[in-house]
């Protein structure tokens, strides 16, 4: 089993990731770090807590990670994030509040104490922006050389879905993104080059609804509100993409995507900041640090998903009548 820590922002794609990976035999989850994005950091905690104890887990911990960007003093929600996922994050589904808290311990200080525990036998998949990721190479100069990282963000071969240069998870704080990317740790970037080809439909979320569960009903009331807000911001897909539930996949089985391997920077001034491309100053340097998805094998990950989760959903209470 290897041993997995999710850094969420959680977020409707960020409880695909989640109740991926509970479901995965393959992963140990020992904690969820929090981060801000599609949510505040309170609401994506709450949120973690209260999916974690649906589905069974509380026993995983839950820690709270920066609240905004490295080189801001304050967070907002955008406009954008709160159409696609709801205010509360979850499609505005109703669950439980959950009876747990999160940890004292830092987010930040979790992530090193982990990395400094298990090395290689520890995979950190983050789904939201880079700051925690950032904020702990910073606090422990041997963290990037330890850490074994899959991140959702960045777009290689496609446009930005914020701006034409920028992927939503990089752009809330390019400067992080940067100092991940440029810091020699082994990450691999599922991107929207591939997130865009993997998508949900209300067909798959039905199958969810069919089961009689709680958890079944909650997947699928998060999921079609997420659909239904593909419908207006990117009709041309026909489903949800699948961006945060994908990198999850990854780390479980990274002969679902097929990667170049490359060393990356982020463009943090100008009109294209928040741009993830190739670092020029590193492009002879015969070591690659990252690896960036350009291809998925988009009919095996969708059956994983489905099969995975709807065998999680399965074992929830049944609904009430
Ligand atoms: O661009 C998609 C990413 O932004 C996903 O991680 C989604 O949850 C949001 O954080
Ligand atoms: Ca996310």
């Amino acid at each position: 089993m290897t041993k997995i820590i999710l850094d969420l922002d959680t977020g409707i794609d960020d409880t695909l990731a989640l109740t991926y990976a509970l479901a995965s035999p393959e992963l140990d989850v020992i904690g969820v770090t929090g981060t801000y994005g599609n949510v505040l950091i309170e609401t994506g905690t709450r949120n973690d807590l209260a999916i974690l104890e649906l589905f069974g887990h509380s026993d995983v911990p839950v820690f709270t990670g920066e609240p905004h960007a490295s080189t801001k003093d304050s967070f907002e929600v955008l406009d954008i994030s709160a159409f696609i996922h709801g205010k509360n994050g979850i499609g505005e589904a109703e669950i439980p509040d959950p009876k747990g808290s999160v940890q004292e311990q830092s987010a930040v200080d979790f992530l090193i104490d982990s990395v400094n525990t298990y090395g290689d036998d520890l995979v950190i998949v983050a789904t939201g922006p880079m700051t925690n990721l950032a904020a702990a190479i910073a606090k422990d100069p041997s963290f990037a050389e330890k850490a074994r990282i899959v991140i959702m963000g960045g777009a290689l071969t496609v446009p930005g879905n914020v701006s034409p240069w920028a992927e939503a998870n990089i752009n809330q704080d390019p400067d992080a993104a940067n100092a991940l990317f440029r810091s020699g740790a082994n990450v691999t970037m599922i991107g929207l080059d591939v997130t865009l080809q993997t998508l949900l439909t209300v067909k798959e979320t039905a199958k969810w609804r069919e089961l009689g569960t709680v958890g079944g009903d909650f997947l699928a009331e998060a999921t079609d509100y997420y659909i239904k807000a593909y419908e207006t911001t990117a009709p041309h897909l026909g489903g949800c993409g699948l961006h945060d539930p994908l990198a999850v996949a990854v780390a479980v089985d990274p002969s679902l995507v097929t990667c170049l391997d490359i060393n990356m920077k982020v463009d943090c001034e100008g009109e294209t900041r928040g741009r993830t491309i190739g670092d020029e100053e590193k492009l002879n340097d015969p070591k690659k640090s990252m690896k960036v998805a350009v291809g998925v094998d988009v009919e095996r990950f969708l059956h994983e998903l489905m099969e995975r989760i709807t065998r999680l959903a399965a074992d929830t209470p049944a609904r009430e009548s």
